[in-house]
């Protein structure tokens, strides 16, 4: 299939292309560039802005894409609660814009990343996908405003989408030369293993006094080829003509901050010195998904996601690119 990849030069959507492409899939990457590295993308790469309307009608025209997968959107939860006016213009401005070009050119079936960020701060642990939907920050705010379009242009024009709501992707691809590379970096994981290896000084700890069991945030890890796979599994699924699904990506298991620092020491050999700091405001306790829906519609799961794993390959990753720089 021709597939049009938005955002597909960012840290998940270059994993997906690899993946297509591995497939026997024809990827085309759109992508503005502002956080993704054209470096990172296998395929041909069409520089364009989501926000430009015109942009993405002239890509549809020129590429003539059968399904489209969406991961072009701004994603940082802290930024987010910062500068919301900037997370609803772009990832609503180019939600409706992608799916205007989709509409004029009788695309029909798309993948969406959504997050658990849409179910805010969680009352039942796994979170099951039927679970409401109450974001405690513009990010998740704005990904589920498009999750509701998407269900309203399904119902009035036959739009069929995959919404996958990721837990926390991570991990790399250090054979491809794939990896998380964000500038500034915010996550956990690449941020303990840039301590490792000697970049930055020591890792924060944000917030000691969770309700959880040693206080500090849980999350479920799921590492970015586990994602990709239930991409393509999702595709297959709208490319059989099955119909629109929601489904929580994630393992089911949640480590806290303080066993993924263990499991980064653990595996790096290094200290990784940390300092306890503030929480950090929009991010909920406890974030674990309810991993059997996917399992059940798509026959997907995940097989290189165990916490272990997830930081080896990153840290495999960074190990070449600290050789390589
Ligand atoms: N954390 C620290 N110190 C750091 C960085 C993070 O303690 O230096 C903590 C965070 O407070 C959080 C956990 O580590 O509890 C994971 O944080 P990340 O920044 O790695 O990931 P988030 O959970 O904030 O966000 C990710 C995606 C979002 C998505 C969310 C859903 O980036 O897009 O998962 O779970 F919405």
């Amino acid at each position: 299939m021709r597939i049009l990849v938005t955002g597909g030069a960012g840290y998940i959507g270059s994993h997906v292309i690899w993946q297509l492409l591995e497939h026997g899939h024809t990827p085309i990457c759109f992508d503005n560039l502002t956080t993704g590295h054209a470096d990172a993308v296998r395929c041909l790469l069409v520089e364009g802005d989501l926000c430009r309307r015109e942009q993405i009608l002239a890509a549809f025209a020129e590429h003539r894409p059968e399904a489209v997968i969406h991961f072009a959107a701004r994603s940082l939860v802290s930024e987010s609660v910062r500068d919301p006016r900037r997370y609803f213009r772009d990832n609503l401005l180019g939600a409706l814009n992608l799916l205007d070009a989709m509409e004029a050119h009788g695309v029909r079936s798309i993948v969406f990343s959504s997050t658990a960020a849409t179910y805010g701060v969680p009352s039942k642990v796994p979170i099951p996908e039927d679970h409401p939907q109450i974001p405690v920050n513009p990010y998740g705010d704005s990904k589920l405003c498009i999750e509701r379009m998407l269900i309203s242009y399904g119902r009035a024009y036959g739009l069929r989408s995959a919404i996958l709501r990721y837990f926390n992707a991570a991990g790399a691809a250090p054979e491809q030369g794939l990896g998380e590379r964000h500038h500034p970096e915010t996550h956990l994981i690449p941020l303990l293993l840039e301590v490792a290896s000697g970049a930055r000084p020591r890792a924060q700890i944000f917030g000691r006094d969770y309700a959880t069991a040693d206080g500090t945030c849980i999350r479920d890890y799921i590492h970015v080829l586990d994602l990709g796979e239930a991409h393509l599994a999702a595709l297959a699924h709208l490319a059989a003509g099955g119909e629109s699904l929601a489904l929580n990506l994630g393992t089911g298991t949640g480590y806290s901050v303080l066993e993924v620092l263990a499991a980064a020491r653990e595996v790096t050999g290094a200290e990784i010195p940390a300092e306890d700091c503030p929480a950090r405001e929009g991010d909920p306790p406890i974030l674990v998904a309810a991993a059997d829906r996917a399992r059940a519609r798509l026959g997907w799961t995940p097989t290189c996601s165990d916490l272990t794993s997830i930081i080896r390959s990153a840290w495999e990753f960074h190990r070449v690119r600290a050789e390589r720089a």
